[in-house]
């Protein structure tokens, strides 16, 4: 029940201790004490609790039930999906949770993970799989505080990002979200993204956002067949059978780098260890992470991560919430499938109330949040920072982007055709050469991605015909060679899981096409994690990897044609047979290509 004397007059309390000075993490920690004693129950809860707000029943819920948090899933977007209606959604909302009866503000969650891809015009940059084969510290974290600041334009001050999966095989959907199959890689880059959301002090510029260090752990860990309840097609959310030793010396290491940087969150995982959730894994977040390494943010669900556990979905709140988990991503309404953040919230206060979860976990939690809100800065400044609007899809973006494209890109093979020259003539064809969406990938405007030009961006064939003329242009010249843009359509988690790692056969229809040419030809393939293309290899004159570098579509040109050279190594081995996989650095495996092979054009 609101009662607005007493919030203004907690307000007046609350604030006059504003800082005059710099806060100390103490005052900080007095402030905390002090909200939390006066917390209901009901509000700690709340406060613990993570909808979408695409499946609020009203806006007006988050006031009436004291909610900590929303996120915007992959496509949960506002009607006006560009900066300012992004910006109007987030103020709307917080203007209505400032309501409640303590006036927490919002803290808002988004997958920015590679830009802030949900919003048409934001700049999209390469998926992680290209910045790992980059392995460029200050580019990595260029990238990352370009993202902020589109992020912080729109209000949204928390990404769940970095991915700092170890994808160990490449039938998982989710591979091209990790850095590196090696953690030394992406330790640096998962370190080198959280400076940059966050910088070295969150909440120090008004572009300073929440990260995110998930999914704790061994994600990529997963063992083919054991994915999404044991179906022999998937991978994703499976189980991973390895030893507490492996863990700490092969998965836990970016986590550390992580919490050095300070990360404010980490993303429990759906993944199993040795058949238990990690979500239900007491012995990860509250031995592990917290007391062992530290950690003093606060733990996230995954999306519906706690329906996963075995068992009802109180039992499934108890366990989680016992684990450790301080937030639980709900996120949902039977319209959304799952269980109504209604019937969450009502399990939840029954649990507490039979002595099932006690009242000083939830204290914990709330500390956490709490905490992670000051730090972040949204209780002293909780509405959109409009002035950052200027910067978003900038030129000094775009160029950013560009330069992380040219960097990641992988050049397998090179007969001596690369660098192409601008005085000459290309045939230019493949699926992927004039498609911005195939180029994005996964987590673009949609959860899945889409084909097409779903946002503004440069295309490959646009970026060539910077440097010189294309079939495009409808001349009948004669070609002087060919440029084939192939590989994979976006997908997301899951959908991505797959054993066919092949070209499709309209892929290979346009390879085709060209060799009856009998012109020279260089092959280009946008994909998410390596293929089984030894034959296209084989045939071609040039083979690059260009990943999915994302609406800069004109760093693959510069590349291409020479204006660049290549900086990029496969930060992944590369195998050569579907039967070979995993195959990685550290198992007996023969790649085609090894781990930190690339080709550039001064050692050709
Ligand atoms: C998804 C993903 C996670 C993401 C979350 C919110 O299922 O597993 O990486 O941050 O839900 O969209």
């Amino acid at each position: 029940m609101k009662n607005t004397t007493f919030t203004l007059a907690f307000f007046t309390l609350f604030f006059a201790c504003a800082p005059i000075k710099k806060e100390t993490t103490d005052d900080i920690e007095k402030k905390i004490d002090s909200i939390i004693s006066l917390m209901t129950i009901e509000e700690k809860i709340g406060q613990m609790t993570q909808i979408d707000q695409q499946f609020l029943d009203t806006i007006q819920d988050l006031s009436d039930y004291a909610i900590g948090s929303l996120l915007s899933g992959g496509g949960s977007n506002p009607d006006t999906n560009h900066f300012e209606g992004w910006a109007d959604m987030y103020d709307k909302y917080q203007k209505v949770a400032l309501k409640s009866r303590l006036g927490i503000p919002l803290i808002y969650g988004v997958d920015a993970v590679h830009g802030h891809n949900n919003v048409i015009g934001a700049t999209i940059f390469p998926h992680n799989v290209g910045l790992g084969c980059a392995n460029d510290y200050e580019l990595c974290r260029k990238v990352s505080e370009a993202t902020a600041v589109e992020v912080a334009a729109t209000g949204i001050n928390w990404n769940f990002s970095p991915c700092i999966a170890i994808p160990q095989d490449d039938r998982w959907g989710r591979h091209y979200e990790g850095y590196s199959e090696h953690v030394d890689i992406v330790s640096e880059m998962g370190a080198a993204s959280i400076i940059g959301y966050q910088t070295t002090k969150l909440g120090s510029v008004n572009h300073s956002i929440v990260a995110c260090a998930k999914h704790f752990i061994a994600d990529g860990a997963t063992i083919w067949g054991t994915g999404m309840g044991n179906q022999s097609d998937k991978i994703d959310r499976g189980n991973a059978p390895i030893s507490d030793s492996l863990i700490r010396a092969k998965y836990l290491p970016p986590y550390q780098k992580a919490l050095d940087a300070g990360v404010g969150t980490v993303m429990a995982s759906f993944n199993s260890i040795n058949d238990l959730k990690c979500h239900a894994n007491g012995y990860l977040f509250n031995d592990l992470l917290k007391e062992e390494m530290g950690f003093d943010g606060f733990v996230i669900s995954d999306w519906q991560g706690i329906d996963e556990i075995p068992g009802d979905y109180k039992s499934d709140i108890v366990k989680s919430v016992n684990a450790g988990l301080d937030m639980i991503m709900v996120p949902g309404a039977v319209k959304g499938g799952g269980e109504h953040y209604k019937t969450f919230l009502r399990l939840f206060k029954e649990a507490v109330d039979e002595g099932l979860i006690l009242e000083e976990r939830l204290d914990d939690a709330v500390r956490r949040i709490l905490r992670i809100k000051f730090r972040s800065g949204v209780m002293d400044s909780p509405m959109t920072d409009r002035t950052l609007l200027e910067k978003v899809g900038s030129d000094e973006h775009k160029a950013i982007a560009r330069e992380a494209v040219q960097k990641s890109l992988v050049l397998l093979k090179n007969d001596g055709i690369l660098p192409l020259s601008s005085s000459k003539h290309y045939y230019v064809t493949g699926s992927g050469s004039d498609d911005i969406g195939k180029q994005c990938g996964g987590w673009t405007i949609k959860w899945q991605g889409k084909l097409g030009n779903i946002t503004t961006g440069t295309s490959i064939i646009d970026g060539i015909e910077e440097y010189t003329t294309t079939n495009r242009n409808n001349e009948n010249k004669k070609f002087d060679a060919a440029i084939v843009v192939v590989g994979e359509d976006p997908y997301t988690e899951m959908k991505g899981d797959t054993d066919q790692l092949y070209l499709s056969e309209k892929d290979k229809e346009s390879i085709d096409e060209v060799k009856k040419m009998n012109i020279p030809y260089v092959v280009v393939l946008i994909t998410g994690r390596p293929l089984i293309v030894n034959e296209t290899i084989e045939n071609s004159n040039a083979f690059l990897v260009a990943w999915l570098p994302g609406t800069e579509g004109g760093g693959v040109a510069d590349i291409l044609f020479g204006d660049k050279n290549l900086q990029g190594k496969l930060s992944f081995s590369w195998p050569k047979r579907i039967e070979d996989i995993p195959c990685n650095y550290d198992n007996i495996c023969e790649p085609l290509f090894p781990l930190g092979f690339g080709l550039s054009y001064s050692n050709d």
